[in-house]
């Protein structure tokens, strides 16, 4: 155990003090738009190499610097190519996280050996505030131990983290609520999307850009096939009891489920539908991806206090939005999906 200082959200002091912590080695858990994440000095091995260790992180999966300027990018990938510059313009500060290749600043740590840094440049003030007072980049995986789902609230972390890390920082509840649209860039205006987020295929499209869809986000990674993005290859996001999502129309998904129900049964579901079910946890409207995102970690983490032997999930859709949490729910599900008539 080591001392955790935990930092109230409205603390001025606190990021000067926190960003001393970082650049003398430590760990601090800070919130951004999208979770919180487990910052530390990303040009200090010794630092990065904490992080690995009190998330029980796989050490082949790499992490995103985080930077509080796009001037900041220079230091850590080789060139900038300028059809990115557009993305940035629109999307910086924001949840868009570029992977292009470092220099040799970038300890291998940071990157898990491969070519390349992914770099994000986040909108929330206190991230961005201690990445300056800090004066160095910050790497930032999800503040919380390996598999659990992201913490999007302050108790999350403290959960995770507490006797862990030297300093939480409170602010409130994550905007967006599932972690940030990953892409690598493939030359001109052609994209390759790794982990969908908070900016949707749609946006990208909308600026001119081509996105073709990493095959990892919709469906299990085979054994010993190569990924571009080595997070998706690792189990995440599970809840303790096994969890199935059920497929289809809302009336026959709900009828498949009602069917099941018996103790220890619960059901993640929209909140239009919760009177339908004896034990239900909401996880936003129906028709409002940007809710289900906001709420869905919460109610993944809140499965792991109840009483509860199986989960059955009401299917969400893919639309905008909707890509970043089904992709996080078929991992919380271990791709566990059945249609409602064959449930
Ligand atoms: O929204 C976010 O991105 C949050 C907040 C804290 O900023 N951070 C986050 O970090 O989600 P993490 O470590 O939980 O997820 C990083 C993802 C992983 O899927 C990882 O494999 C991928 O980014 N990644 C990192 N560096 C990469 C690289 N060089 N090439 C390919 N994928 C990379
Ligand atoms: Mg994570």
């Amino acid at each position: 155990m080591i001392k955790t200082a935990l930092f109230p959200k409205e603390d001025a002091q606190q990021l000067n003090i926190c960003g001393e912590l970082i650049r003398s080695g430590e760990l601090v858990a800070f919130p951004t738009e999208t979770v919180y994440g487990l910052g530390a000095n990303a040009l200090d091995s010794m630092a990065v190499e904490k992080i690995f260790k009190v998330k029980n992180r796989p050490a082949d999966n790499p992490l995103i610097a985080h930077i509080s300027d796009p001037s900041m990018l220079s230091g850590l990938v080789k060139d900038f190519p300028k059809e990115l510059e557009e993305l940035t313009a629109r999307f910086w500060p924001g949840a868009l996280t570029l992977v292009l290749p470092r220099t040799e600043k970038v300890p291998d740590i940071v990157s898990a050996g491969l070519p390349t840094v992914a770099v994000r440049c986040p909108s929330h003030p206190i991230a961005n505030g201690l990445i300056r007072a800090a004066g160095v980049p910050i790497v930032a995986p999800s503040a919380n131990l390996s598999g659990r789902p992201s913490p999007t609230t302050f108790d999350h972390c403290v959960e995770d983290l507490f006797g862990k890390v030297a300093a939480i920082i409170d602010g409130g509840r994550s905007e967006i609520g599932v972690e940030s649209t990953v892409l690598l860039p493939l030359g001109g205006r052609r994209l390759k999307l790794l982990r969908p987020g908070g900016i949707t295929i749609e946006m990208l499209e909308n600026q001119g850009f081509q996105v073709e869809m990493d095959p990892a986000i919709l469906s299990p990674v085979k054994e010993g096939q190569k990924v571009s993005s080595p997070g998706m290859l690792h189990r995440h996001y599970a809840p303790k009891a096994p969890m199935t999502i059920v497929a289809g129309k809302a009336e026959a998904v709900v009828s498949a489920i009602q069917a099941k129900e018996e103790e220890g049964v619960w059901v993640l579901a929209f909140e239009e539908y919760l009177p339908l079910f004896k034990n239900a946890l909401s996880f936003g409207s129906e028709k409002d991806s940007k809710s289900q995102a906001n709420a869905l970690f919460d109610a993944l983490r809140k499965f792991d206090s109840l009483p509860c032997k199986a989960i059955y999930a009401m299917e969400p859709s893919k639309e905008g939005e909707g890509l970043a949490v089904y992709n996080r729910l078929l991992r919380a599900a271990s791709f566990q999906i059945i249609p409602a008539e064959r449930l």
